[in-house]
């Protein structure tokens, strides 16, 4: 395993016995890490949830690779249609390992590999000018749902396809891939029906994969694949991490350590926010994947006995240096409520000096024979150095380089972490029945057979109407 995880500064002798967890709170957790490492590894063991797997299907990596090749060849850009764990693993991932300005190269500058476009949202203006600003006949469209319903997804689905029957006719089909449930769903459904000769290429989301686990399977696997991603180191960093996940001992296990002093810091020390802050302009998106795995996995109504116990820990996204200037004077002087999780870099791809001489004004000279590097390093030390003062608790996640490995352990890592959050707040951290009530309510408000009562419900509720009412 190459990311190292600190927690010095989570300690009650390093930030003070009010906000940091004593000797005592650590030990009174173990009974539950023991309980939560059980509870994982029986979920490992059965069918219902499989994200566990994803890392070893190299079977399924291999048709893909073929595929993301075929696909790239065909076309300049690839954009997903998609939205939550459809989308937000393939942003983080392309942030982190392609170029910072990927979309902005040449086409040989990015080795004839498309650019990449995720459109998670339905924006009109948003979705019509990106089909103004592409040749449909040299863009792909690949569908990803696992439900082959939500609405969002079969809007952009309809909306792009009817603009790619229209420039390209018959010939369309080449331009849409389609990931989904392999059996279940509207999608599923539309290609099972479809003739075998112009059936939409497609691609499955394992059963037991969850939408915001799903990054190492088709759903992020292909289109990063295609803009070139080693998707096999990913894998690989993935496996890696999910071996140091295998042991028992909670203070060893470094995603179960995790959750386990998050879940001490709540329950002993009324954190209730967890801020995750890269300092990597290139690990930005990984905090906003992380946001929607945390928020959804672990904000539940009810706990796996039926108590109602409202948990979850809200997540925060944060980026160094950038938010010091937007957000640390909230962590430094405001409410104890947060834990911030700072993710740093050993050592970034270029060295970028600062230069020291000819210097237009006086007084910058401290700067000049330093690197951007070092700045960036001293500058989130410094940050949790100022936090530790103010007694604000903080861990410290490494990764000597951003690498398709280091990154796929940190994915993993941050799986397994809410894996082992949700069996310690005795919840299940894999359904999302919050988000399914705004779905369903969408449905019966744009007027979905089956959908009527939910759209009588939402009169009831607001006194207001459906769709254009
Ligand atoms: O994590 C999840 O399950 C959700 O965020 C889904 O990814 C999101 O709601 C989209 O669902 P679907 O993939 O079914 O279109």
């Amino acid at each position: 395993m190459k990311l190292t995880i600190c927690y010095d500064t989570m300690r009650a002798d390093v930030i003070g016995p009010e906000h940091g967890l004593t000797q005592e709170d650590v030990n009174s957790i173990q009974p539950k890490a023991e309980a939560a490492f059980a509870a994982v590894e029986k979920l490992r063991a059965g069918n219902d949830v499989t994200f566990f797997r994803l890392p070893y299907d190299t079977e399924s990596v291999k048709c893909i690779k073929r595929a993301a090749k075929a696909i790239a060849e065909r076309c300049d850009n690839f954009v997903v249609l998609g939205i939550g764990g459809s989308a937000l693993g393939t942003t983080a991932v392309h942030s982190a390992l392609r170029h910072p300005f990927w979309n902005l190269l040449s086409k040989q500058e990015r080795r004839g590999l498309p650019r990449l476009f995720v459109l998670d949202n339905v924006d009109p203006d948003w979705l019509a000018a990106f089909g103004e600003a592409v040749n449909l006949k040299r863009t792909v469209f690949n569908v990803i749902t696992k439900s082959g319903s939500t609405s969002e997804t079969m809007a952009q689905f309809v909306y792009y396809r009817d603009a790619l029957v229209k420039a390209l006719g018959p010939k369309h089909a080449r331009n849409l891939v389609i990931t989904t449930d392999p059996t279940q769903g509207l999608l599923r459904k539309m290609l099972n029906a479809m003739p075998e000769s112009e059936r939409y290429e497609s691609f499955e989301v394992p059963l037991g994969v969850g939408g915001r686990f799903s990054v190492l399977s088709a759903v992020g696997l292909l289109p990063l694949a295609a803009v070139g991603v080693n998707i096999d180191k990913l894998l690989a960093g993935a496996r890696d991490m999910d071996a140091a996940c295998k042991e028992r001992d909670w203070k060893k296990n470094p995603a179960l350590l995790c959750a386990a002093l998050l879940y001490a810091a709540h329950t002993r020390k009324g954190k209730t926010l967890t801020v995750m802050m890269p300092y990597s302009q290139r690990l930005r998106d990984m905090a906003d994947w992380f946001r929607q795995l945390w928020a959804e996995s672990l904000g539940k109504k009810a706990d796996l006995d039926k108590k109602t116990v409202h948990a979850g820990l809200t997540p925060i996204k944060a980026l160094g240096v950038t938010d010091q200037h937007s957000q640390v004077q909230l962590y430094a002087e405001g409410p104890f409520d947060k834990v911030i999780v700072f993710v740093r870099v050993e050592q970034f791809d270029k060295r970028l000096p600062i230069p020291g001489k000819n210097l237009p004004v006086e007084g910058l000279e401290y700067l000049g024979g330093h690197t951007f590097n070092e700045l960036i390093d001293v500058e989130q030390r410094a940050t949790q150095a100022a936090l530790t003062k103010a007694g604000r608790p903080s861990m410290t996640i490494t990764l000597p380089k951003v690498t398709p490995e280091t990154v796929g352990e940190l994915l993993h890592l941050l799986e397994m972490q809410t894996a082992y959050a949700g069996a310690l707040y005795n919840i299940n951290a894999f359904d999302q029945p919050g988000v399914e009530e705004g779905k369903q309510f969408t449905y019966g408000l744009m007027g979905r057979t089956g959908f009527e009562p939910k759209a009588e419900e939402y009169r009831r509720i607001t006194g207001r109407g459906g769709a254009g009412e």
